[in-house]
């Protein structure tokens, strides 16, 4: 199955996709993820992605769209893909469509993270994640077996830089101007898109998400 995530900050994206992708053996390619990784690392994609990031703005088309194409080449998302939170703008849809035809492969479904935006705050300033590896918390919805601590490795968790009730606001808005409008409407033509209640406690979510794809 090739699968693209669209929903807004603290929608759920991130705590599905790893359910998704061992459920049907895909390759989880989240650009949120991929650009915390290069700006901790320093590398010349992370310098160019930091400030945007920081500030709750997209980051450049060139730079994801980049990014995405040579994650597309990875082994493991030869069988199938979830694409969470890429694309977002049009012209990252555009580039998708291109570089999945010269693969000669198709978007199945777009999964709509459909949610009210009062939830989020609470969702957001709640989470804790572990980042090597991606998993993520909750202090009240999903909480660690011992506080600050990753139930498998041990390892501290750490919160998000732009996990604050003020950069949220950025985030949403950039969601509900740059996204939103034109993203679900490109898929919608396509007749691809299924609306999720992202509302409901994540098990329901999933249930939702399995049936979509039944
Ligand atoms: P990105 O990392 O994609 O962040 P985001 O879109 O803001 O989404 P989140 O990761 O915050 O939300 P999620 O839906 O994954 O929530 P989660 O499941 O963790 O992007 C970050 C930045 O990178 C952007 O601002 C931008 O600068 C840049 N960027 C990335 N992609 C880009 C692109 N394509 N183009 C340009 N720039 C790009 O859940 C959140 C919390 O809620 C967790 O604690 C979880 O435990 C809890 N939770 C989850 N589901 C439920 C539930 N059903 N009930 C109760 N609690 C729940
Ligand atoms: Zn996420």
């Amino acid at each position: 199955k090739r699968l693209i995530l669209v929903g807004p900050p603290g929608s759920g994206k991130g705590t599905q996709s790893p359910i998704i992708k061992d459920e049907y053996c895909l390759c989880h390619l989240a650009t949120g993820d991929m650009l915390r990784a290069a700006v901790a690392a320093k590398t010349p994609l992370g310098v160019k992605a930091k400030e945007a990031m920081e500030k709750g703005l997209l980051v450049s088309d060139d730079l994801v769209v980049g990014i995405i194409n040579e994650a597309l080449e990875k082994p493991s998302c030869q069988k199938g893909f979830i694409l969470d939170g890429f694309p977002r703008t049009v012209v990252q849809a555009e580039k998708l469509d291109e570089m999945l035809k010269r693969r000669g492969v198709k978007v199945d479904k777009v999964l709509n993270f459909a949610i009210d935006d009062e939830i989020l705050e609470e969702r957001i300033t709640g989470r804790w994640i572990h980042p090597s590896s991606g998993r993520s918390y909750h202090t009240k919805f999903a909480p660690p077996k011992v506080p600050g601590i990753d139930d498998v490795t041990g390892e501290p968790l750490v919160q998000r830089k732009d996990d604050t009730a003020a950069v949220l606001k950025s985030r949403l808005e950039a969601f509900h101007k740059q996204t939103e409008p034109v993203v679900i409407d490109y898929y919608s033509k396509k007749r691809i898109v299924a609306n999720l209640h992202a509302e409901k406690p994540p098990p329901e979510v999933t249930a939702e998400v399995q049936k979509v794809l039944s």
